[in-house]
């Protein structure tokens, strides 16, 4: 098949790798894009294409894997150009915008999850599926390193179990991050540290490693928090833990470009709008 990926970024890079590792030829719309994203499709083996015209005309297949707030557009792009093949929204974004997506694209749209960092090793990252389409898209996978499985027939339950999975593994580093500010913007970081190497050991490490793993893409997952919160605002739960989670991600955007930003530097990123 011929299969558009939209866009080659840390994650989508590696779906597209598993596509051609399937025997595929890959897609991409390259003006415009960074030299990272340019970079990453060229070691994945994809297929660089001048524009979204070309692309839709080619391809049976899109996938599209690229910042939350940006999977609408990124829909609506595909649409208007023309575009009849199967559409996967592969993002982290709440049921009720799978819904609507669903609404737009029609009978060819597939919900889709991703859970786990960039497929580079068999057993760590999962592409979930659902939807009437989600077994067809399953069968373009034929390689060992991704796992790709179907949710259900349900045009949003890829989505759903992507949401409830993100809200505690995002959800928590956020918390974890507000506390440790909050210890040092009351002078009490050595003491809490020290309770912790008491009571919750492992919440020094986490707190280290929450920073580290989330300040370069933290600019990502605001949107990601409020789809979580407008989830579990969906179903009349409270939505307000994943909107404090937005916020903190919001106060952290600066570390895009930061090399190797650590805890420290995240406090004061947090801690910013206090002096
Ligand atoms: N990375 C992970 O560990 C991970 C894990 C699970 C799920 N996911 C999901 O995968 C999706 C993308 O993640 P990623 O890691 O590939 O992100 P990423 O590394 O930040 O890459 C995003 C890609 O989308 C492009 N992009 C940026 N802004 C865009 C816009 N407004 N419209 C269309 N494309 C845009 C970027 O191009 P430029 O380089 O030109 O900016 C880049 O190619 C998200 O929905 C995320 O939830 C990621």
């Amino acid at each position: 098949m011929i299969i558009g990926l939209v866009n080659p970024g840390a994650m989508g890079a590696t779906i597209g790798a598993a596509l051609v590792r399937s025997g595929h030829q890959v897609l991409w719309v390259s003006p415009g894009r960074s030299a990272a994203t340019m970079a990453r499709a060229g070691e994945a083996g994809l297929t660089a294409v001048d524009g979204l015209p070309e692309l839709v005309e080619a391809a049976e297949g899109v996938i599209s894997v690229c910042p939350p707030d940006a999977a609408r557009q990124v829909a609506e792009d595909v649409l208007e150009s023309g575009f009849e093949g199967t559409y996967v929204d592969a993002n982290a974004v709440a049921p009720a915008t799978a819904r609507s997506l669903a609404a737009r694209v029609g009978d060819r749209y597939v919900d889709g999850g991703i859970i786990g960092p960039p497929a580079r090793r068999a057993g760590t990252t999962r592409l979930y599926l659902s939807g009437a389409g989600a077994a067809a898209v399953r069968d373009w996978f034929d390689e060992p390193v991704l796992g790709v499985s179907v949710v259900d027939v349900r045009p949003a339950s890829a989505s759903a179990l992507k949401m409830c999975y993100a809200a505690y593994t995002k959800g928590t580093s956020a918390l974890l991050l507000a506390i440790r500010a909050l210890a040092e913007a009351e002078g009490v970081s050595d003491a809490l540290l020290s309770e912790w190497d008491l009571s919750q050991r492992d919440l020094i490490t986490r707190s280290e490693g929450a920073a580290r793993g989330s300040a370069a893409k933290a600019w990502r997952f605001v949107g990601e928090m409020e789809e979580i919160a407008a989830t579990f605002e969906a179903q009349d739960l409270p939505g307000g833990f994943h909107r404090a989670a937005a916020d903190v991600y919001e106060r952290m955007r600066q570390l895009k470009d930061v090399p190797d930003a650590d805890l420290d530097r995240v406090i004061v990123e947090l801690l910013r709008d206090a002096d």
